[in-house]
């Protein structure tokens, strides 16, 4: 065991210099190698024919891989990592580059795993990295020859359904896992497919989406011209829900492309910008909105089913706050984008004032609600969205410790679904849309509740489970998201490197090592499952399909970040300056 002193965030959040930004310094913006540079739109679909070669058909790549592999020839370009004992948080946010930035690129279908070969690595290689990486290889999808993204699942015993899918949300672990691994290439090629697929006209029956929609999935479909590309916007989804989660990922993607390549060109690119904007205009749009929450359909993001998320569940607004912060830095002020770049400080500030004051809940806070006065009018009201203190269900009273505290899954006129979510509430940790006692309040509630929102395989994608009658009506009685199953209570492996990240952020690598621990007893044995079941997450899951990528990817993810943590600034951003602190009482927890 490593013995991991804490990095200090306060550090990262008042002292950082304000480095990433469109008047970044000439060092910032060097190009990497001329492969880079030359970004050509010469993938179009509509091109000439190739040979068609798809993730079964990848056998040449990887074959080649392995042989190196099995050779042992690869070591790190780079120098070895540091110990997370010298790495201050300020490092890991702001002043690196990216440990990749310069690097010789590598190309995803041919090239060894860095990890686990690394020379004087603090780290004992895990058997399971090796086989993560070679796994991670054969779910590369390739569109005429190039990879463009990893497929959701590559299980030959299960209905493939859409699973055999490039899904945008399912590749960003595995994005993050070929950028620390110095291979922008594959993300460079998803980024530009993506965008390509936006540009589509889409349509459901005789409606037409917003332009600035990004596909779910995309499949890429052999045939006898070439390959062509066939994407999903929600109108093959079961539930027909537009993903409002991908257009979000894409634009954090692009960040940690370019925060990890030191290359701004592929950002800079007019149609990126575009592209950009276009996800901008449907988010920023004006409405009938009372608040700067963003208002979603049931089923729009990981939860792709229906889960009672409608209104504004956190998933949702800690990746709009994320994007909007990494869409910050990313516009620039040409061609509509100083609007933009207005639009989205005022947005941002206003955004992380309405969920650190009012999704915020601990002990104190619950002690309030509880004690609430009903039928307020005026300006003055305390209990604002006139919540009634009787729809408090009993398990939060139990549930909530005296440390900690989180997010509640979503707060709307006389609504406030007190669930645990996962991953927005790691995500406000990673924008800074938590305040740095906040996430720390997150971070200890993990601790005080390890066996429900850990158990025996982590983690909870939500906690507790809809159950009886109450999961009869919020699912509409879905028979895969029976209780302690699935998106109701299920254990999500791929979360793992959300709270690895989250866990480094905030100084507490030990929470994330004993994650890890935990997925090392059992994923691979498990054929990496997609989830597991039970009150404890100790069954794989009912449906769940084996060697899902991104339970993969997320492993390797976590290994590399606790690894060299400096690559968390690809993922990652300091408070956010202008926004100040919500009017917030300091709980127990806090001071604790
Ligand atoms: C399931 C998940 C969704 C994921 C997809 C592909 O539908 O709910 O979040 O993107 O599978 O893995």
């Amino acid at each position: 065991m490593f013995n991991i002193t804490a990095l200090s965030v306060e550090d990262s959040i008042d002292n950082a210099p304000q480095s990433e930004n469109r008047n970044r310094p000439e060092s910032r913006g060097r190009s990497l190698p001329s492969l880079f540079i030359g970004i050509s739109n010469t993938d179009d679909e509509d091109e000439e024919p190739s040979s068609s070669i798809n993730s079964a058909n990848n056998l040449d790549v990887i074959n080649k891989h392995l042989a190196l592999v099995n050779k042992g020839s690869c070591s790190s370009p780079r120098a070895g990592p540091r110990p997370l004992e010298s790495v201050k948080s300020t490092d890991c946010l702001e002043n690196l580059i990216s440990p990749n930035a310069g690097l010789q690129q590598r190309s995803s279908c041919a090239e060894t795993p860095r990890v686990g070969m690394v020379v004087n690595s603090p780290f004992e290689p895990h058997p399971m990295v090796a086989e993560a990486w070679e796994n991670l290889r054969k779910s590369l999808v390739l569109f005429k020859g190039k990879p463009v993204g990893t497929i959701a699942a590559l299980d030959s015993t299960e209905e493939a359904l859409n699973y055999n899918q490039v899904f945008v949300r399912d590749f960003v672990p595995s994005a993050l896992a070929f950028l620390m691994n110095g291979e922008p290439d594959i993300v460079k090629n998803f980024l530009l497919k993506a965008l390509r697929l936006q540009a589509r006209e889409k349509r459901i029956d005789w409606f037409t989406l917003g332009e600035g929609v990004m596909p779910a999935s995309f499949k890429v479909v052999p045939s006898a011209k070439g390959d062509t590309i066939v994407p999903d916007f929600g109108e093959s989804a079961i539930g027909r829900v537009a993903p409002v989660d991908s257009g979000f990922w894409w634009i954090i993607l692009l960040r940690a492309y370019t925060k990890s390549t030191g290359d701004y060109t592929l950002a800079d690119m007019p149609d990126i910008q575009r592209g950009m904007r276009l996800i901008l205009s449907i988010c920023l749009a004006e409405g009938f909105d009372t608040f700067p929450t963003l208002l979603c359909a049931d089923g729009c993001c990981m939860i792709d089913r229906r889960m009672g998320i409608y209104g504004a569940p956190i998933e949702i607004q800690a990746l709009f706050f994320l994007a909007l912060r990494c869409a910050k830095v990313l516009l620039k002020p040409e061609d509509g984008g100083k609007e933009f770049l207005e639009r989205i400080e005022k947005r941002l500030q206003a955004l992380s004032f309405h969920i650190r004051s009012y999704f915020w809940m601990d002990f104190q806070q619950l002690n309030i609600i509880y004690r609430y006065k009903t039928e307020e009018y005026s300006h003055t009201a305390v209990n604002k969205f006139n919540v009634i203190p009787d729809s408090i269900p009993d398990w939060v009273f139990d549930f909530m410790p005296m440390k900690g505290g989180y997010f509640i899954g979503n707060v709307s006129p006389a609504r406030m679904d007190f669930r645990w979510f996962c991953l927005g509430n790691c995500i406000a940790i990673l924008g800074s849309l938590a305040t740095p006692e906040q996430e720390a309040a997150i971070m200890d509630l993990f601790e005080e509740r390890w066996s429900d929102l850990i158990g025996e395989m982590p983690l909870k994608i939500t906690y507790p489970a809809l159950e009886g009658n109450e999961w009869k009506i919020v699912t509409g009685s879905d028979p895969k998201n029976t209780r302690w199953s699935y998106h109701n209570g299920g254990s999500w492996p791929v979360l793992l490197w959300l709270l690895t990240a989250a866990s480094i952020k905030t100084g507490r690598p030990q929470i994330a090592r004993r994650a890890i621990e935990l997925v090392e007893s059992r994923l691979s044995k498990d054929g990496w499952a997609e989830y597991y079941d039970g009150k404890r997450g100790r069954y794989v899951g009912k449906q769940a399909r084996k060697f899902q990528t991104w339970s993969i990817a997320g492993y390797l993810v976590s290994k590399m970040l606790l690894e060299d943590p400096s690559h968390l600034g690809m993922i990652a951003l300091e408070e956010h300056r202008k926004s100040k602190p919500a009017s917030i009482t300091r709980s127990a927890s806090w001071t604790a």
